[in-house]
Protein backbone atom coordinates (compact mmCIF):
# COMPACT_ATOMS: atom_id res chain seq x y z
CA UNK A 1 0.00 0.00 0.00
CA UNK A 2 1.21 3.34 -0.64
CA UNK A 3 1.10 6.37 2.36
CA UNK A 4 1.86 9.67 2.83
CA UNK A 5 3.29 10.31 5.99
CA UNK A 6 2.89 13.50 8.19
CA UNK A 7 5.47 14.58 11.14
CA UNK A 8 6.07 17.83 13.00
CA UNK A 9 9.48 18.45 13.64
CA UNK A 10 10.74 17.27 16.80
CA UNK A 11 10.11 19.16 19.84
CA UNK A 12 12.16 22.46 19.60
CA UNK A 13 13.86 24.56 21.94
CA UNK A 14 10.56 27.45 21.18
CA UNK A 15 8.31 24.78 22.08
CA UNK A 16 9.82 23.87 25.52
CA UNK A 17 9.63 27.54 26.31
CA UNK A 18 5.89 27.68 25.06
CA UNK A 19 6.81 30.31 22.57
CA UNK A 20 5.24 30.86 19.31
CA UNK A 21 7.03 30.30 15.92
CA UNK A 22 10.60 31.33 15.13
CA UNK A 23 13.60 29.47 13.87
CA UNK A 24 14.75 27.73 17.09
CA UNK A 25 16.82 24.32 16.44
CA UNK A 26 15.41 21.37 18.38
CA UNK A 27 16.04 20.28 21.92
CA UNK A 28 17.43 17.03 23.29
CA UNK A 29 13.87 15.74 23.06
CA UNK A 30 13.73 17.01 19.73
CA UNK A 31 16.94 15.38 18.70
CA UNK A 32 15.64 11.83 20.84
CA UNK A 33 12.74 11.99 18.50
CA UNK A 34 14.50 12.53 14.68
CA UNK A 35 16.45 9.57 15.92
CA UNK A 36 13.61 7.47 16.32
CA UNK A 37 11.55 8.69 13.64
CA UNK A 38 14.32 7.53 11.43
CA UNK A 39 14.26 4.31 13.40
CA UNK A 40 10.82 4.03 12.22
CA UNK A 41 11.34 4.13 8.87
CA UNK A 42 14.37 2.21 8.12
CA UNK A 43 11.70 -0.79 9.51
CA UNK A 44 8.60 0.86 7.10
CA UNK A 45 11.83 0.51 4.38
CA UNK A 46 9.20 2.68 2.38
CA UNK A 47 10.21 2.77 -1.44
CA UNK A 48 11.27 5.52 -3.22
CA UNK A 49 10.94 7.37 -0.29
CA UNK A 50 10.50 11.25 -0.61
CA UNK A 51 10.81 13.64 1.79
CA UNK A 52 8.80 17.26 1.54
CA UNK A 53 10.04 19.55 4.49
CA UNK A 54 9.74 23.03 5.77
CA UNK A 55 12.66 25.69 5.23
CA UNK A 56 12.95 26.17 9.25
CA UNK A 57 15.63 24.64 11.15
CA UNK A 58 14.04 22.69 13.33
CA UNK A 59 12.03 20.92 10.41
CA UNK A 60 15.09 20.55 8.48
CA UNK A 61 17.27 19.45 11.04
CA UNK A 62 14.56 16.69 11.87
CA UNK A 63 14.54 15.95 8.08
CA UNK A 64 18.04 15.76 7.96
CA UNK A 65 18.38 12.96 10.08
CA UNK A 66 16.59 10.61 7.44
CA UNK A 67 18.44 12.23 4.83
CA UNK A 68 19.85 8.77 3.18
CA UNK A 69 17.04 6.93 3.57
CA UNK A 70 15.24 8.93 1.37
CA UNK A 71 15.18 8.86 -2.83
CA UNK A 72 15.60 13.18 -2.23
CA UNK A 73 14.58 15.68 -0.05
CA UNK A 74 12.77 19.28 -0.84
CA UNK A 75 12.05 22.22 1.09
CA UNK A 76 9.71 23.59 0.59
CA UNK A 77 8.82 27.25 1.62
CA UNK A 78 4.37 27.05 1.80
CA UNK A 79 5.01 24.11 4.51
CA UNK A 80 6.50 26.76 6.88
CA UNK A 81 4.45 27.34 10.02
CA UNK A 82 1.73 29.70 10.18
CA UNK A 83 3.14 33.40 10.67
CA UNK A 84 1.97 34.65 14.06
CA UNK A 85 2.79 38.53 12.70
CA UNK A 86 3.30 40.51 15.84
CA UNK A 87 2.70 37.36 18.36
CA UNK A 88 5.79 35.79 16.94
CA UNK A 89 8.72 34.53 19.66
CA UNK A 90 5.59 35.08 22.26
CA UNK A 91 4.00 32.96 24.77
CA UNK A 92 0.18 32.57 25.01
CA UNK A 93 0.10 34.50 28.20
CA UNK A 94 2.14 37.09 26.80
CA UNK A 95 -0.12 37.49 23.81
CA UNK A 96 -3.11 37.51 26.52
CA UNK A 97 -1.74 40.50 28.27
CA UNK A 98 -0.19 42.28 25.74
CA UNK A 99 -2.78 42.07 23.38
CA UNK A 100 -5.68 41.40 24.98
CA UNK A 101 -8.38 42.48 22.13
CA UNK A 102 -6.31 40.27 19.38
CA UNK A 103 -6.59 37.22 21.95
CA UNK A 104 -10.63 37.55 22.37
CA UNK A 105 -11.05 37.85 18.45
CA UNK A 106 -8.60 35.16 17.74
CA UNK A 107 -10.36 32.59 20.65
CA UNK A 108 -13.97 33.51 18.73
CA UNK A 109 -12.82 32.86 15.37
CA UNK A 110 -9.93 31.36 15.26
CA UNK A 111 -9.93 30.27 11.48
CA UNK A 112 -10.78 33.69 9.85
CA UNK A 113 -8.40 35.54 12.25
CA UNK A 114 -5.42 36.99 10.96
CA UNK A 115 -2.66 38.19 13.48
CA UNK A 116 -1.65 41.89 12.59
CA UNK A 117 1.68 41.43 10.04
CA UNK A 118 0.56 37.85 9.83
CA UNK A 119 -1.22 34.95 8.64
CA UNK A 120 -4.63 33.56 9.57
CA UNK A 121 -5.82 29.63 9.17
CA UNK A 122 -7.49 30.67 6.08
CA UNK A 123 -4.57 32.25 4.52
CA UNK A 124 -2.86 28.94 5.47
CA UNK A 125 -5.21 26.82 3.81
CA UNK A 126 -4.65 29.06 0.21
CA UNK A 127 -0.86 29.10 0.86
CA UNK A 128 -0.93 25.56 0.86
CA UNK A 129 -3.31 24.51 -2.18
CA UNK A 130 -0.75 23.75 -4.67
CA UNK A 131 1.36 21.78 -2.36
CA UNK A 132 -2.11 19.84 -1.44
CA UNK A 133 -2.52 19.60 -5.08
CA UNK A 134 0.49 17.86 -5.47
CA UNK A 135 0.56 15.29 -2.53
CA UNK A 136 -2.81 14.22 -3.65
CA UNK A 137 -0.91 13.26 -6.91
CA UNK A 138 2.16 11.12 -4.83
CA UNK A 139 2.99 8.76 -2.12
CA UNK A 140 5.63 7.26 -0.23
CA UNK A 141 6.06 10.78 0.76
CA UNK A 142 7.11 12.14 4.50
CA UNK A 143 5.93 15.90 5.14
CA UNK A 144 7.87 17.61 8.02
CA UNK A 145 6.32 20.50 8.87
CA UNK A 146 4.64 22.30 11.67
CA UNK A 147 1.04 22.12 13.97
CA UNK A 148 -1.04 24.69 12.31
CA UNK A 149 0.19 23.25 8.04
CA UNK A 150 -0.68 19.80 9.33
CA UNK A 151 -3.76 20.60 11.00
CA UNK A 152 -5.18 22.38 7.46
CA UNK A 153 -3.73 19.36 5.36
CA UNK A 154 -5.92 16.61 7.11
CA UNK A 155 -8.45 18.65 6.83
CA UNK A 156 -8.46 18.39 3.70
CA UNK A 157 -7.99 14.79 3.35
CA UNK A 158 -10.80 14.37 6.12
CA UNK A 159 -13.24 17.24 4.93
CA UNK A 160 -12.70 18.80 8.41
CA UNK A 161 -14.78 21.95 8.25
CA UNK A 162 -13.51 25.51 8.42
CA UNK A 163 -14.63 26.29 12.52
CA UNK A 164 -12.76 22.72 13.79
CA UNK A 165 -10.15 22.91 11.60
CA UNK A 166 -7.58 25.19 13.61
CA UNK A 167 -8.63 22.55 17.09
CA UNK A 168 -7.51 19.48 14.94
CA UNK A 169 -4.73 17.57 17.44
CA UNK A 170 -1.67 17.19 15.95
CA UNK A 171 0.61 16.20 18.78
CA UNK A 172 4.41 16.31 18.68
CA UNK A 173 6.52 13.52 18.50
CA UNK A 174 3.88 11.47 16.52
CA UNK A 175 3.63 10.21 12.95
CA UNK A 176 0.09 10.32 11.26
CA UNK A 177 0.01 7.65 8.49
CA UNK A 178 -2.59 8.35 5.45
CA UNK A 179 -3.30 5.15 3.12
CA UNK A 180 -6.11 5.76 0.44
CA UNK A 181 -8.99 3.17 0.36
CA UNK A 182 -11.48 2.99 -2.02
CA UNK A 183 -13.60 6.39 -0.42
CA UNK A 184 -11.00 8.87 1.59
CA UNK A 185 -8.43 7.34 3.20
CA UNK A 186 -7.26 5.37 6.72
CA UNK A 187 -5.29 7.62 9.41
CA UNK A 188 -3.00 5.84 11.82
CA UNK A 189 -1.92 7.92 14.68
CA UNK A 190 1.90 6.40 15.86
CA UNK A 191 2.70 8.07 18.78
CA UNK A 192 6.27 7.61 20.13
CA UNK A 193 7.52 7.91 23.97
CA UNK A 194 10.40 10.27 24.17
O1 LIG B 1 3.36 26.40 19.38
C1 LIG B 1 3.77 25.73 18.22
C2 LIG B 1 3.06 26.30 17.01
O2 LIG B 1 3.47 25.56 15.89
C3 LIG B 1 3.31 27.81 16.77
O3 LIG B 1 4.47 28.08 16.03
C4 LIG B 1 2.05 28.21 16.06
O4 LIG B 1 1.82 29.61 16.09
C5 LIG B 1 1.02 27.41 16.81
O5 LIG B 1 1.64 26.20 17.15
C6 LIG B 1 -0.22 27.13 16.00
O6 LIG B 1 -1.21 26.58 16.85
P1 LIG B 1 -2.44 27.48 17.29
O7 LIG B 1 -3.06 27.94 16.02
O8 LIG B 1 -3.32 26.52 18.06
O9 LIG B 1 -1.94 28.62 18.12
Amino acid sequence: PRSIYLTRHGESEYNRMGRLGGDSPLSENGMKYARRLREYFEKENVRDLRIWSSQKIRAAQTASFLKDLAAHTEFWKPLEEIDAGICEGLTYEEIASRYPKQFNDRDKDKYHYRYPSGESYEDLVARLEPVIMELERQSNVLVVSHQAVLRCILAYFYNVNPSELPYVKVPLHSVLKLTPVAYGCNAETIPFNI
